[in-house]
């Protein structure tokens, strides 16, 4: 057994400059994230609040356990789009009457909580989370259904939403839904395919048509309390399962349903939890300004596992990648963290291995990147750098233990995907403010493509206008740049929130608590690897 110990010297000028860069890169991110707490903004919050209701954070803050976590997701979702920061929806993970739950609630100040397309994004990720992880699933709904102007992109696809319920339910995982304000359309269908639905009296509005819907399609007068009141739902056409008073007897009832839904994780518990020996304040001054230098990520090891103690699988073979096993907040994963931003063909066979021992052993890995990828030229080509490489990605890929991936630094080219990147389905993915992510870094991508046209003007036997390629990398490099930031790749829902590094153990400790309320089971087959 091994305990870290720290070369990380606080003292140096080194320290507090990466200290203040990473400071700096959070305040800018506080700045964004304010947008999506600030939902429609005072204007509509302030009419919200006056029309006696609550906001979405103050339902779900009403409907957590008293200091219990909530683990709030995509919270940068839509950022740099024409929609509003947040998508109009608030998601994450909280524990009601000892429940981890996945709480889903729409935000009614920001277009009447209309779903446009980063909210069906933000709440089908939700849903993904839920059933990956047997999560019950609350729904606080209060919405004016599809946002209208952008209907051509949300309809059809928007159907998953009310599908996904009916399939957490057919999965034995219970689905809630309470309506506080409009439900209308194909809102009606949260309720609808939900097990279980509150309705608040006098507010509740659940209807497929509303009233001059109604009247356009049939001639028929009527109002929305006959069509879709609480009352109407809870004494004549059984859509309401309980009706309540106000919006807090309708949190209290949710919370009621939850106390009874008899829940019981299946994954194994926790063992005794023991604190790192060392700061995770001082992550903040061992992440380098230049995001090209490497760190040592036992350095974040010492501060994330418990008691420190990591058990180093091959610690003198494929030395650019670090792997081993420990202990976070008392559950067992086995660790794969880059160390040296290139991946060799050692590495990826060291991965492989790795990963296929975890898998014998359901126990979840932890993938740690900060990659600029698989190494190329010429010798690396001719010792199968792509067959060792796809080697890794078949064990990613067709792994079965649950995967959680923390991007730290660059997340660059194929090592996103032989580190388990988004498109390798990690059960929780974060990034941290510093990280970046492309096909290539910026330079490297301007660059390209310079020789490429280089190339072509030559077979063509023309002159190469080098003021114009100038240009064209500097603008290549600085859209690349922006597209690689961590708020951009958030904003598409690429990851599932950019976090303070000093909050990594906290958050991956709610991600496994919430991982366990599945089985864990390693996987029993593999493609054909490439030898
Ligand atoms: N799509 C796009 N924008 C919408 C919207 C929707 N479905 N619903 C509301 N908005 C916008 C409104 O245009 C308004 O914008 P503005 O303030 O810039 O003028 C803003 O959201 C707030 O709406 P408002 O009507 O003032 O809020 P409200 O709280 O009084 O009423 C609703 C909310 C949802 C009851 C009401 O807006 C409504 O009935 N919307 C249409 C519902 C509908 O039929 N949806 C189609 C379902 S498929």
């Amino acid at each position: 057994m091994t305990t870290l110990g720290t070369g990380l010297d606080s003292r140096t000028a080194e320290y507090r400059a990466n200290r203040e860069a990473l400071l700096g890169k959070l305040a800018e991110l506080d700045a964004e994230q304010a947008k999506a707490l600030a939902g429609g903004g005072p204007k509509y919050t302030e009419r919200h609040h006056k029309r006696g209701k609550l906001l979405a954070r103050e339902r779900i803050e009403l409907l957590v356990d008293q200091d219990g976590p909530f683990l709030e997701l995509s919270p940068l979702a839509a950022w740099g789009t024409e929609f509003p920061v947040g998508a109009s929806v608030v998601t994450g993970i909280g524990v009601v009457e000892g429940v981890e739950c996945l709480i889903v609630a729409n935000d009614p100040t920001v277009r009447g909580g209309a779903s446009n397309p980063w909210t069906l994004r933000k709440t089908f990720r939700a849903n993904d989370i839920a059933m990956q992880n047997r999560l019950p699933v609350i729904s606080l709904v209060e919405s004016g259904g599809a946002d209208l102007p952008s209907q051509s992109e949300i309809f059809i696809p928007g159907g998953r939403a009310f599908r996904d319920l009916t399939r957490l339910s057919a999965a034995g995982i219970p689905t809630i839904s309470t309506v506080f304000g409009n439900a209308t359309a194909g809102g009606a269908y949260v309720p609808g395919m939900s097990d279980y639905t509150v309705m608040v009296d006098g507010r509740s509005k659940v209807f497929l048509g509303g009233p001059p819907l109604v009247k356009m399609a049939t001639g028929e007068e009527s109002d929305d309390e006959s069509l879709g009141g609480a009352r109407m739902h809870g004494s004549t056409s059984g859509l309401a399962d309980y009706v309540a008073t106000d919006e807090v007897d309708a949190i209290r009832l949710t919370r009621r349903i939850v106390a009874r839904l008899n829940w019981r994780k299946l994954g194994p518990a926790a063992q005794a939890v023991e604190d790192p020996l060392h700061d995770e304040e001082e992550l903040l001054g061992l992440v380098p300004t230049d995001p090209r230098i490497p760190f040592d990520p036992r350095e974040v090891l010492a501060r994330l596992v418990d008691g420190s103690r990591f058990d180093e699988f091959k610690p003198d073979y494929g030395t650019s990648l670090v792997t081993g096993w420990a202990d976070l907040h008392g559950y067992p994963i086995g660790i794969l963290a880059n160390a040296r931003g290139v991946l060799f063909s050692e590495e990826a066979q060291k991965a492989t291995q790795f990963i296929q021992l975890a898998n014998a052993k359901d126990t979840p890995l932890l993938f740690l990147q900060n990659t600029t990828g698989y190494m190329v030229g010429a010798q690396y080509e001719q010792g199968g750098i792509i067959k060792h490489g796809a080697m890794m990605i078949n064990a990613v890929s067709n792994s079965k233990v649950p995967h959680l991936t923390v991007v730290m630094g660059a997340s660059y080219g194929a090592g996103n995907y032989g580190m388990c990147g988004r498109a390798y389905d990690p059960r929780f993915l974060f990034t941290w403010p510093n990280a970046k992510s492309a096909v290539m870094g910026p330079v490297q991508l301007a660059g390209v493509l310079s020789i490429v046209a280089r190339q072509a003007a030559a077979a063509k036997g023309q002159d190469y206008d080098e003021e114009h390629d100038a240009a064209m990398r500097q603008v290549v490099e600085g859209q690349i740049e922006q597209q690689s930031l961590a708020a951009f790749l958030s904003g598409r829902l690429y990851d599932d929130g950019v976090i303070d590094p000093r909050d990594t153990r906290t958050v991956l400790g709610l991600c496994l608590s919430a991982i366990h309320s599945g089985q864990i089971k390693g996987a029993e087959g593999y493609g054909v690897f490439r030898m």
